[in-house]
């Protein structure tokens, strides 16, 4: 019988994911004294596996998130949270096709067109995916253009910023763990979560494009697993480099969202009416103040 593949990547100083292509994942503390021993304090050359390569990336995700606070990790969507969510995912799709196309170009100058091609294509996939956000704002009644002109939530900008500059690193795969992590992150989102949505919605109003298709019931299944097989096919130094980015864009986005979800929905309706210049829809501006009270799920 064929030996299992294990996969190991040290992600910190001091903690690496292991994981087996029949799914075990764990997490090891490479030590210092048993390194002569320990065949995990060198990183991995062989190849991948479909089942330990998913077990590495999302190693990766939990172990980044597992600084979130959890009572923060599954608050109840308001209104006014989920515009500020809507305005969030405008700025993480929008220069999303641009970005991936310009990391393909580099991987054709260094002579790796599978890389390359499987960048177009996620490229192309992505394509159009800011004017969904765009067109849920406006059935909202919010002035979508002079809102995500004007406003980007602060937890939202690092996350923006490290993939500029992922997909315009001088050998860009890095950028593939940073996808991963953020479809990932929206590929789990069940149909219960946007039927939560759809309730504060206005009747008639169909302000869900964008959450839809970055859901279970959406396009972002298909392309987690796409990514994981095209990962796992990738030789050792690429995936080690691509988990390693899962982590790290974890860790942002983790910050981002604790440092969003702790916003009191007078701040955010504030930041709202700060960017559209005054007065809101009616239902915004007379929407109950809830004082302390926090909640803002960041919906995609
Ligand atoms: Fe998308
Ligand atoms: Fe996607």
């Amino acid at each position: 019988m064929a030996r299992l593949v294990t996969e190991w990547v040290n992600v910190t100083g001091d903690i690496s994911i292991i994981a087996r292509e029949s799914g075990e994942v764990w997490f090891h503390t490479p030590s210092d004294t048993k390194r002569d021993v320990d065949p995990f304090a060198t990183p991995m050359t062989g190849a991948g596996s479909a089942g330990s390569t998913v077990g590495l990336l999302d190693g990766a995700i939990n172990l980044g998130f597992a600084g979130i606070e959890k009572r923060l990790a599954r608050p109840e969507p308001t209104l006014v949270g989920y515009i500020v969510a809507l305005v969030g995912a405008y700025h993480t799709s929008v220069d999303t096709p641009r970005n991936l196309q310009r990391a393909a170009g580099r991987f054709e100058e260094l002579g790796r067109p599978e890389v390359a091609a499987y960048l177009e294509e996620r490229a192309r996939e992505e394509t159009g995916h800011d004017r969904l956000a765009l067109k849920d704002l406006r059935a909202l009644g919010m002035p979508g253009e002079r809102l995500v002109a004007n406003f980007i939530p602060e937890g939202i900008k690092p996350l923006c910023r490290r993939f500029d500059e992922l997909c315009v690193e001088d050998y860009p795969i890095g950028c593939i763990g940073y996808s991963y992590c953020l479809e990932r992150i929206a590929a789990l989102k069940q149909e219960t979560d946007i039927e939560k949505v759809q309730a504060l919605c206005p009747d008639g109003v169909d302000a869900t494009r964008f959450l839809r298709s970055h859901s279970s019931l959406g396009s972002e299944v298909t392309h987690v697993e796409e990514t994981i097989a095209f990962v796992a096919s990738l030789p050792a130094n690429d995936r080690i480099r691509v988990f390693q980015e899962t982590y790290q864009s974890a860790l942002i986005m983790a910050e981002g969202y604790n440092r969003e979800l702790l916003k009191s929905e007078a701040e955010m309706l504030e930041e709202l009416q700060r960017a559209v210049g005054g007065a809101l829809p009616h239902r915004l501006s007379s929407y109950p103040s809830q004082g302390e009270e926090r909640g803002a799920r960041p919906a995609a």
